[in-house]
Protein backbone atom coordinates (compact mmCIF):
# COMPACT_ATOMS: atom_id res chain seq x y z
CA UNK A 1 0.00 0.00 0.00
CA UNK A 2 1.84 3.60 -1.04
CA UNK A 3 2.62 5.54 2.10
CA UNK A 4 -0.21 8.25 3.02
CA UNK A 5 2.46 10.12 5.65
CA UNK A 6 5.97 11.18 5.72
CA UNK A 7 7.81 9.29 8.28
CA UNK A 8 10.39 12.72 8.78
CA UNK A 9 9.08 15.99 10.67
CA UNK A 10 11.38 18.57 8.35
CA UNK A 11 13.03 18.48 5.02
CA UNK A 12 16.84 18.35 5.58
CA UNK A 13 17.80 16.65 2.98
CA UNK A 14 16.93 13.97 0.63
CA UNK A 15 19.97 11.50 1.67
CA UNK A 16 17.32 10.21 4.60
CA UNK A 17 14.15 9.76 2.51
CA UNK A 18 13.00 6.39 1.21
CA UNK A 19 12.11 6.24 -2.31
CA UNK A 20 8.39 5.95 -0.47
CA UNK A 21 8.18 9.32 0.98
CA UNK A 22 9.45 10.81 -2.25
CA UNK A 23 6.78 9.03 -4.70
CA UNK A 24 4.83 10.86 -1.60
CA UNK A 25 5.82 13.79 -2.66
CA UNK A 26 5.73 13.85 -6.24
CA UNK A 27 1.94 12.11 -5.85
CA UNK A 28 1.04 15.28 -3.84
CA UNK A 29 2.71 17.35 -6.33
CA UNK A 30 1.17 16.07 -9.19
CA UNK A 31 -2.29 16.69 -7.26
CA UNK A 32 -1.40 20.33 -6.62
CA UNK A 33 -0.67 21.42 -9.82
CA UNK A 34 -4.09 20.20 -11.03
CA UNK A 35 -5.05 23.79 -8.23
CA UNK A 36 -2.57 25.65 -9.81
CA UNK A 37 -4.49 25.29 -13.49
CA UNK A 38 -7.70 26.34 -12.03
CA UNK A 39 -9.17 29.94 -12.22
CA UNK A 40 -8.36 30.38 -8.80
CA UNK A 41 -5.82 29.37 -7.46
CA UNK A 42 -5.53 28.92 -3.69
CA UNK A 43 -7.16 26.08 -1.41
CA UNK A 44 -7.95 26.44 1.93
CA UNK A 45 -5.54 23.61 3.02
CA UNK A 46 -3.06 25.79 5.24
CA UNK A 47 -5.39 27.95 6.94
CA UNK A 48 -4.10 28.97 10.35
CA UNK A 49 -0.76 27.95 9.31
CA UNK A 50 2.25 30.47 9.76
CA UNK A 51 5.43 30.19 7.78
CA UNK A 52 8.43 32.52 7.93
CA UNK A 53 11.13 32.05 4.71
CA UNK A 54 14.52 32.94 6.30
CA UNK A 55 16.64 34.00 3.45
CA UNK A 56 20.59 34.08 3.91
CA UNK A 57 21.24 34.24 0.43
CA UNK A 58 20.16 35.26 -2.38
CA UNK A 59 17.40 33.52 -4.64
CA UNK A 60 14.77 34.08 -6.84
CA UNK A 61 12.81 30.78 -7.94
CA UNK A 62 13.21 29.10 -4.30
CA UNK A 63 12.01 32.37 -2.90
CA UNK A 64 8.89 33.05 -4.96
CA UNK A 65 8.12 29.55 -5.92
CA UNK A 66 7.98 29.01 -1.60
CA UNK A 67 6.13 32.28 -1.03
CA UNK A 68 3.72 31.28 -3.82
CA UNK A 69 3.31 27.89 -2.97
CA UNK A 70 2.60 29.26 0.30
CA UNK A 71 0.00 31.93 -0.38
CA UNK A 72 -1.62 28.73 -2.79
CA UNK A 73 -2.20 26.88 0.16
CA UNK A 74 -3.40 29.98 1.92
CA UNK A 75 -0.96 30.31 4.77
CA UNK A 76 0.33 33.30 6.88
CA UNK A 77 3.87 34.30 5.44
CA UNK A 78 6.28 36.48 7.00
CA UNK A 79 9.33 36.87 5.01
CA UNK A 80 12.65 37.65 5.89
CA UNK A 81 16.24 38.45 4.67
CA UNK A 82 19.52 38.77 6.63
CA UNK A 83 19.77 42.31 5.03
CA UNK A 84 17.79 45.19 6.33
CA UNK A 85 17.66 42.91 10.03
CA UNK A 86 19.51 42.52 12.91
CA UNK A 87 21.59 39.84 11.51
CA UNK A 88 23.58 42.76 10.36
CA UNK A 89 23.68 44.05 13.57
CA UNK A 90 25.41 40.59 15.02
CA UNK A 91 22.12 38.66 16.29
CA UNK A 92 22.74 34.97 15.67
CA UNK A 93 20.92 32.44 14.00
CA UNK A 94 19.94 30.74 16.86
CA UNK A 95 18.83 33.83 18.43
CA UNK A 96 16.95 35.05 14.98
CA UNK A 97 15.44 31.93 14.83
CA UNK A 98 14.35 31.90 18.90
CA UNK A 99 13.04 35.40 18.52
CA UNK A 100 10.74 34.78 15.33
CA UNK A 101 9.59 31.59 16.78
CA UNK A 102 8.43 33.62 19.80
CA UNK A 103 5.83 35.22 17.80
CA UNK A 104 4.15 31.73 17.10
CA UNK A 105 5.17 30.38 13.47
CA UNK A 106 4.24 26.77 12.92
CA UNK A 107 7.06 26.05 9.99
CA UNK A 108 10.63 27.77 8.99
CA UNK A 109 11.92 27.76 5.12
CA UNK A 110 15.80 28.35 5.44
CA UNK A 111 18.51 29.21 3.04
CA UNK A 112 21.64 29.55 4.47
CA UNK A 113 25.60 29.82 2.90
CA UNK A 114 26.89 27.23 6.11
CA UNK A 115 26.04 23.51 5.53
CA UNK A 116 24.21 22.14 8.63
CA UNK A 117 22.50 25.57 9.12
CA UNK A 118 18.75 23.92 8.99
CA UNK A 119 19.74 20.72 11.08
CA UNK A 120 21.15 23.32 13.65
CA UNK A 121 17.94 25.15 13.36
CA UNK A 122 16.04 21.85 14.42
CA UNK A 123 17.37 21.83 17.58
CA UNK A 124 16.49 25.60 18.43
CA UNK A 125 13.18 25.54 17.59
CA UNK A 126 9.93 23.15 17.53
CA UNK A 127 8.70 24.56 14.35
CA UNK A 128 9.22 21.97 11.00
CA UNK A 129 12.34 23.17 9.02
CA UNK A 130 12.35 23.15 5.43
CA UNK A 131 16.38 23.57 3.59
CA UNK A 132 15.95 25.61 0.58
CA UNK A 133 19.73 24.95 0.22
CA UNK A 134 22.45 25.31 2.60
CA UNK A 135 25.37 26.11 1.58
CA UNK A 136 27.45 23.05 -0.72
CA UNK A 137 25.55 20.46 1.55
CA UNK A 138 21.61 19.75 -0.11
CA UNK A 139 19.00 21.45 -1.88
CA UNK A 140 16.32 18.78 -1.46
CA UNK A 141 12.78 20.69 -3.20
CA UNK A 142 15.30 21.67 -6.42
CA UNK A 143 15.91 17.84 -6.74
CA UNK A 144 12.37 17.00 -5.99
CA UNK A 145 10.63 19.27 -8.93
CA UNK A 146 13.60 18.02 -10.83
CA UNK A 147 12.56 14.30 -10.49
CA UNK A 148 8.85 15.41 -11.07
CA UNK A 149 10.19 17.62 -14.40
CA UNK A 150 12.05 14.28 -15.38
CA UNK A 151 9.10 11.96 -14.50
CA UNK A 152 7.00 14.85 -16.85
CA UNK A 153 9.19 13.95 -19.76
CA UNK A 154 10.74 10.72 -19.46
CA UNK A 155 8.17 8.08 -17.09
CA UNK A 156 9.29 6.32 -14.54
CA UNK A 157 12.69 7.50 -13.09
CA UNK A 158 13.77 3.55 -12.82
CA UNK A 159 16.11 2.53 -14.83
CA UNK A 160 17.07 6.19 -16.53
CA UNK A 161 20.04 7.45 -17.19
CA UNK A 162 20.56 10.85 -15.79
CA UNK A 163 23.95 13.10 -16.33
CA UNK A 164 25.02 15.72 -14.38
CA UNK A 165 27.32 17.64 -15.58
CA UNK A 166 29.97 21.01 -14.38
CA UNK A 167 30.29 22.41 -11.25
CA UNK A 168 29.71 19.02 -8.95
CA UNK A 169 32.24 20.16 -6.11
CA UNK A 170 30.04 23.50 -5.49
CA UNK A 171 26.91 21.92 -6.05
CA UNK A 172 23.90 21.61 -2.99
CA UNK A 173 21.46 20.24 -6.04
CA UNK A 174 23.93 17.93 -7.39
CA UNK A 175 23.90 16.01 -3.95
CA UNK A 176 20.32 16.20 -3.21
CA UNK A 177 19.69 15.13 -6.75
CA UNK A 178 22.26 11.74 -6.44
CA UNK A 179 20.49 10.59 -3.45
CA UNK A 180 16.60 10.98 -4.60
CA UNK A 181 17.69 10.00 -8.30
CA UNK A 182 19.19 6.87 -6.64
CA UNK A 183 16.39 6.13 -4.29
CA UNK A 184 14.04 6.18 -7.47
CA UNK A 185 16.14 3.48 -9.34
CA UNK A 186 18.29 6.00 -11.64
CA UNK A 187 21.36 5.78 -13.03
CA UNK A 188 23.93 8.82 -12.39
CA UNK A 189 26.39 9.75 -14.16
CA UNK A 190 28.59 12.98 -12.93
CA UNK A 191 30.57 14.74 -15.25
CA UNK A 192 33.35 17.92 -14.93
CA UNK A 193 36.73 18.87 -14.99
CA UNK A 194 38.95 17.58 -12.00
CA UNK A 195 39.71 20.59 -10.13
CA UNK A 196 34.97 20.85 -10.50
CA UNK A 197 35.06 17.52 -8.71
CA UNK A 198 35.01 16.42 -5.20
CA UNK A 199 38.20 15.24 -4.30
CA UNK A 200 37.23 12.20 -2.11
CA UNK A 201 33.68 10.54 -4.34
CA UNK A 202 32.82 8.15 -1.15
CA UNK A 203 30.00 10.70 0.43
CA UNK A 204 28.88 11.69 -3.01
CA UNK A 205 28.62 7.74 -3.94
CA UNK A 206 27.48 4.93 -1.71
CA UNK A 207 28.49 1.89 -2.65
CA UNK A 208 30.37 3.61 -5.93
CA UNK A 209 26.89 3.58 -7.91
CA UNK A 210 27.54 6.70 -9.08
CA UNK A 211 29.67 6.78 -12.72
CA UNK A 212 32.42 9.64 -12.69
CA UNK A 213 34.04 10.88 -16.18
CA UNK A 214 35.37 14.18 -17.36
CA UNK A 215 34.67 13.66 -20.97
CA UNK A 216 31.23 15.32 -21.60
CA UNK A 217 30.96 13.09 -24.95
CA UNK A 218 30.30 9.69 -22.43
CA UNK A 219 28.40 11.78 -20.29
CA UNK A 220 25.94 12.83 -23.21
CA UNK A 221 26.15 8.72 -24.93
CA UNK A 222 23.19 7.34 -23.71
CA UNK A 223 21.80 9.68 -21.70
CA UNK A 224 18.25 10.46 -21.67
CA UNK A 225 18.44 13.42 -19.03
CA UNK A 226 21.75 15.78 -18.95
CA UNK A 227 21.47 18.07 -16.20
CA UNK A 228 23.70 21.08 -16.36
CA UNK A 229 25.07 22.85 -13.04
CA UNK A 230 26.02 26.95 -12.61
CA UNK A 231 29.38 27.60 -12.33
CA UNK A 232 29.63 28.98 -9.31
CA UNK A 233 31.85 31.50 -8.97
CA UNK A 234 30.37 33.12 -5.79
CA UNK A 235 31.91 29.96 -3.95
CA UNK A 236 35.68 29.95 -6.05
CA UNK A 237 38.11 30.74 -3.89
CA UNK A 238 40.58 30.61 -6.64
CA UNK A 239 39.99 30.31 -10.69
CA UNK A 240 39.03 26.46 -11.00
CA UNK A 241 39.35 26.62 -14.98
CA UNK A 242 41.28 28.50 -17.20
CA UNK A 243 38.42 30.54 -18.79
CA UNK A 244 34.47 30.45 -18.97
CA UNK A 245 34.96 30.27 -23.06
CA UNK A 246 37.33 27.35 -22.80
CA UNK A 247 35.08 25.44 -19.86
CA UNK A 248 32.16 26.35 -22.63
CA UNK A 249 34.72 24.36 -24.68
CA UNK A 250 34.89 21.35 -23.36
CA UNK A 251 31.70 21.00 -20.99
CA UNK A 252 29.22 23.67 -22.47
CA UNK A 253 26.49 21.52 -24.18
CA UNK A 254 25.78 23.26 -27.33
CA UNK A 255 23.25 22.81 -30.49
CA UNK A 256 25.37 20.26 -32.23
CA UNK A 257 25.30 17.77 -29.02
CA UNK A 258 21.00 18.43 -29.15
CA UNK A 259 20.97 17.31 -32.78
CA UNK A 260 23.76 14.66 -32.21
CA UNK A 261 21.22 13.28 -29.59
CA UNK A 262 17.43 13.49 -30.72
CA UNK A 263 15.72 12.23 -27.52
CA UNK A 264 18.47 14.21 -24.92
CA UNK A 265 16.23 16.72 -22.77
CA UNK A 266 18.30 19.33 -21.12
CA UNK A 267 17.83 20.37 -17.49
CA UNK A 268 19.49 23.47 -15.41
CA UNK A 269 18.69 24.51 -11.70
CA UNK A 270 18.72 28.04 -12.43
CA UNK A 271 20.61 30.57 -12.66
CA UNK A 272 22.07 29.86 -15.90
CA UNK A 273 24.89 31.47 -17.13
CA UNK A 274 24.13 31.63 -20.89
CA UNK A 275 27.09 30.58 -22.75
CA UNK A 276 28.75 28.44 -20.54
CA UNK A 277 26.94 25.56 -19.28
CA UNK A 278 24.90 25.74 -21.91
CA UNK A 279 24.99 27.77 -25.01
CA UNK A 280 22.39 30.45 -25.89
CA UNK A 281 20.75 28.39 -28.12
CA UNK A 282 20.43 25.25 -25.87
CA UNK A 283 18.41 27.14 -23.28
CA UNK A 284 15.68 27.95 -25.87
CA UNK A 285 15.42 24.34 -27.02
CA UNK A 286 12.12 22.70 -27.17
CA UNK A 287 14.49 19.75 -25.45
CA UNK A 288 14.98 22.32 -22.88
CA UNK A 289 12.94 21.83 -20.11
CA UNK A 290 14.61 24.70 -17.83
CA UNK A 291 11.10 26.47 -17.56
CA UNK A 292 8.93 23.88 -16.63
CA UNK A 293 11.36 22.80 -13.34
CA UNK A 294 10.62 26.05 -12.50
CA UNK A 295 6.20 25.58 -13.06
CA UNK A 296 6.79 22.57 -11.12
CA UNK A 297 8.29 24.19 -8.50
CA UNK A 298 5.24 25.76 -6.77
CA UNK A 299 3.75 21.94 -6.86
CA UNK A 300 6.57 20.42 -5.12
CA UNK A 301 6.92 23.38 -2.40
CA UNK A 302 3.13 22.75 -1.80
CA UNK A 303 3.24 19.17 -1.26
CA UNK A 304 6.32 19.89 0.88
CA UNK A 305 4.35 22.49 2.77
CA UNK A 306 1.57 20.14 3.15
CA UNK A 307 3.07 17.31 4.30
CA UNK A 308 5.34 18.66 6.67
CA UNK A 309 2.94 21.29 8.07
CA UNK A 310 0.54 18.14 9.78
CA UNK A 311 -2.83 18.60 8.30
CA UNK A 312 -1.79 15.74 6.25
CA UNK A 313 -1.61 12.98 9.69
CA UNK A 314 2.35 13.44 9.17
CA UNK A 315 4.28 13.85 12.20
N1 LIG B 1 17.64 26.83 -8.37
C1 LIG B 1 17.74 27.74 -7.38
O1 LIG B 1 17.94 27.43 -6.21
O2 LIG B 1 17.60 29.04 -7.83
P1 LIG B 1 17.58 30.31 -6.86
O3 LIG B 1 18.96 30.48 -6.29
O4 LIG B 1 17.17 31.47 -7.74
O5 LIG B 1 16.58 30.06 -5.77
Amino acid sequence: MPLQELRHRHLLGLKTYGADEIALILHTAREFREVLDRPIRRVPTLRGVTVVNLFFEPSTRTRISFELAEKRLSADTVNFSASGSSVSKGETLKDTAQNIEAMKIDMVVVRHSSPGAPHFLTQCVDAAIINAGDGAHEHPTQALLDMLTITDHCGSLEGLNVSIIGDILHSRVVRSNIHGLLAMGANVTICGPNPLLPLHLDGMSPNGQVRVTHRLEEALEGADVAMALRIQMERQGRNLFPSTREYHEQYGIKLEHMNRYPDLKVMHPGPVNRGVELASEVVDHERAVILNQVTNGVAVRMAVLYLLSGRGGSE
